[in-house]
């Protein structure tokens, strides 16, 4: 398959699918001052458990790390609970002992959308960048929220949602009528500056975009297909989201 020469892919059992994705980020991950890039969504849940559970039993220590998340919806403050913000506070920084201080969410309240997503850029680079970054997929190809189309060369930016987007994640909101229009997000071209990348598939919904992610042509159509040319790439899906990969015919 054509994946590209430096990815791994990892298919493995629902069971497994925290504990691989954790090793994945542990073996990539400083001890000291680690900067974990967060995703948000269903996928990663598995791996923010496993994660919270090594912190509790004292395997792992990473409470002088930071968190950078991805992305986060214009018009939703950190209070709210359908927030990025919310969601990295509490399924990932509180469980895994970061403090509040070292979590880095764009304020989707911001008067100035476009000048926060600026400052979030600089954030990340006077942070250092990211060690880890964990990604999802789309079921249209995105990458956190670029959208098909996004240029492959995007940094930090406000962006609209595509419709199908806003369909998928309706399922936090109530109704697709109450999903935002916007979301500050980190560009294809910021993503790519992180040192490794975890991208984690979970779901049929996602068989089609990540075998055209993995194994068709690096396309802005596919933003998430721009992994292939990163030279630090782990890919971790569950049997029905790596369907349609051509490996798994032998
Ligand atoms: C979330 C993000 C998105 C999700 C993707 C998959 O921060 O950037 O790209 O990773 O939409 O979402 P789930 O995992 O909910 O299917």
């Amino acid at each position: 398959m054509t994946v590209s020469h430096t990815a791994r892919l990892l298919v493995v059992g629902d069971d497994d699918f925290g504990a691989a994705a954790a090793d994945a980020i542990l073996q990539r991950l400083p001890d000291r001052r680690p900067r974990l890039g967060i995703a948000t969504g269903d996928t990663p849940m598995p791996l923010y458990s496993e994660l919270a559970r090594r912190v509790r039993s004292g395997q792992i220590d990473v409470s002088t790390g930071f968190l950078i998340a991805l992305d986060e919806y214009v018009g939703l403050g950190s209070q709210d609970p359908r927030s990025y913000a919310a969601y990295v506070r509490t399924q990932v920084g509180a469980p895994m002992g970061i403090p509040a201080g070292n979590i880095l969410v764009p304020d989707g309240l911001a008067v100035d959308p476009d000048a926060e997503a600026e400052a979030f850029e600089r954030r990340i680079g006077d942070l250092g960048g990211v060690d880890v970054q964990v990604a999802g997929i789309g079921s249209n190809g995105h990458l956190a929220f670029n959208e098909p189309g996004s240029p492959l060369d995007s940094i930090t930016r406000v962006v609209t949602l595509s419709e199908q987007t806003r369909s998928d994640n309706a399922r936090f909101f109530g109704s697709s009528s109450d999903v935002p229009h916007r979301a500050i997000t980190q560009g294809i071209a910021t993503i790519c500056r992180a040192r490794s990348v975890v991208l984690l598939a979970r779901g049929s919904s996602k068989a089609a975009a990540l075998a055209a992610a993995l194994t068709g042509p690096v396309d802005t159509w596919i933003p998430a297909s721009v992994l292939q040319r990163h030279p630090a790439v782990t890919v971790i899906a569950d049997r029905p989201a790596a369907a349609d990969l051509p490996t798994m015919r032998y």
